[in-house]
């Protein structure tokens, strides 16, 4: 008879040793998840798909280049040839979803490549892994992570409750109407197919490696060249922040010990007023700057904000409630918006390598065409 220690050693045992396909691990939150996998995981054998958009970028796994256990292939969620082959030849037991066209601003501006890639996109992933779960006889230990947004929530009133796991879906732009129906595909495929999907959704994240359209980042290499501080409307939009290496470790016990067929939220419980953020992030690195013999074009950063036109149906308001992760699975974030903000700038500080490169003519274009600045 097996005694419990050595259930307990063989189930590390299988989580320790999966093999795992990283879909969008080129981008923000993936490659961070694809860091924090390996470091906590290194006899599992990592593939990542990645088509590498404009948001892709092969610098931020450059460590992992040439690693036995670590495979980059180029290519489209939704080329279901591509992706038959590698669930077969690397046997894959496991998919953690993140590849999507991410950008609100640019759903607006182009809505089509989210429809391909967000919806048909995870579809294709879907339809292809269940195959494969069907061809080894549906193991139990398989698992497809849906790595999904809070925006699909819609936005929130100021004195409205936080999202929960069933607030009813609303979606108000066309990035979060293809999250949505990419994540009722995930669903249904466990409803109908008993496919062990699982989706996780999950506010504002911020940290290394985020491409600088997005708040946070932008607002730091602005500050460093001197540039205005574009802030929408009247600033008073809230988002709830999450730094990235918390949402990472809380995808990883979704995937150990999440329920297949649920949807737990993630979040920061970092409510913040998009104004009083930037103002946060002036004042950090008005103090960081000097500490790294960095000489800031304008000082106080500050100075640099401008207010601009609003983003067309713009959300007001999301926050997230956690308390089925935190009690179910007992994940809790570890960082503070003031420690995490910190390691963020200092990541910008440090990284110009990284940021300027992406400046590039098609990002100028892009900034121009949203800022008009
Ligand atoms: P990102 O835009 O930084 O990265 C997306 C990655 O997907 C890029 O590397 C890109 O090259 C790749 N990709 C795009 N289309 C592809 C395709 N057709 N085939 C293969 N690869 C493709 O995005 P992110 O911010 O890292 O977000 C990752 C996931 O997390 C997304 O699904 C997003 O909806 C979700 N999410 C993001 C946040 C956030 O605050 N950034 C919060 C909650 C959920
Ligand atoms: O809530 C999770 C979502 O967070 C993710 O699903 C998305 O992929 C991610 O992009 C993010 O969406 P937001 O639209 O909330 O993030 P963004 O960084 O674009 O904007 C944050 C807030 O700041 C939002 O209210 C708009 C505002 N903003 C944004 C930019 C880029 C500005 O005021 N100025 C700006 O220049």
């Amino acid at each position: 008879m097996i005694n419990p220690i050595e259930v307990n050693n063989i189930n590390q045992n299988i989580h320790q040793n999966r093999r795992i396909l990283i879909t969008g691990g080129a981008g923000f939150i993936g490659s961070n998840f694809v860091h924090h996998w390996d470091n906590t995981h290194p006899q599992s054998r990592i593939v990542v798909l990645d088509a590498l958009t404009y948001a892709g970028n092969l610098q931020n796994l450059a460590s992992l280049q040439g690693k036995e256990n670590f495979r980059f292939v180029k290519g489209d969620i939704g080329d279901r040839s591509l992706i038959d082959q590698l669930l077969t030849e690397e046997k894959i037991d496991t998919i953690a979803h993140f590849a999507a066209e991410s950008h609100v601003d640019r759903s607006i501006l182009g809505p089509d490549a989210f429809i391909h890639t967000n919806v048909v996109g995870t579809f294709t992933l879907l339809e292809s892994f269940r195959q494969h779960w069907l061809s080894q006889d549906k193991p139990e230990n398989y698992r497809f992570l849906h790595v999904s947004t809070d925006e699909v929530y819609g936005s929130l009133e100021l004195d409205d409750p936080a999202f929960t796991e069933t607030t009813p879906y609303a979606p108000n732009s066309p990035y979060s109407a293809s999250k949505a129906g990419s994540d009722h595909l995930a669903r249904a495929y466990y409803h109908t197919y008993k496919l062990p999907t699982i989706i996780t959704n999950c506010s504002n994240n911020y940290g290394p490696y985020h491409f600088p359209e997005k708040l946070i980042p932008l607002m730091c290499i602005n500050m460093l060249l001197g540039k205005p501080l574009p802030v929408y409307g009247d600033g008073q939009n809230i988002r709830d922040w999450l730094y990235v290496e918390d949402h990472c470790q809380a995808l990883e016990l979704v995937i150990h010990q999440g329920k297949t067929g649920e949807t737990y939220n993630i979040g920061g419980n970092n409510e913040v007023k998009n104004i009083d953020l930037v103002k946060i992030l002036c004042q950090l690195m008005d103090d960081l700057a000097d500490e790294f013999g960095e000489k800031l074009p304008v000082k106080p950063c500050e100075e640099l904000i401008t207010f601009v036109k609003d983003r067309p149906g713009h959300d007001r308001r999301y926050a997230i409630n956690s308390t089925k992760i935190q009690t179910e699975l007992g994940w809790k974030p570890k960082q503070t918006l003031q420690s995490g903000l910190k390691k963020t700038i200092e990541w910008y500080l440090n990284h110009r390598d990284w940021w300027q490169p992406l400046l590039s003519e098609e990002y100028l274009k892009y900034y121009q065409k949203v800022y008009n600045l």
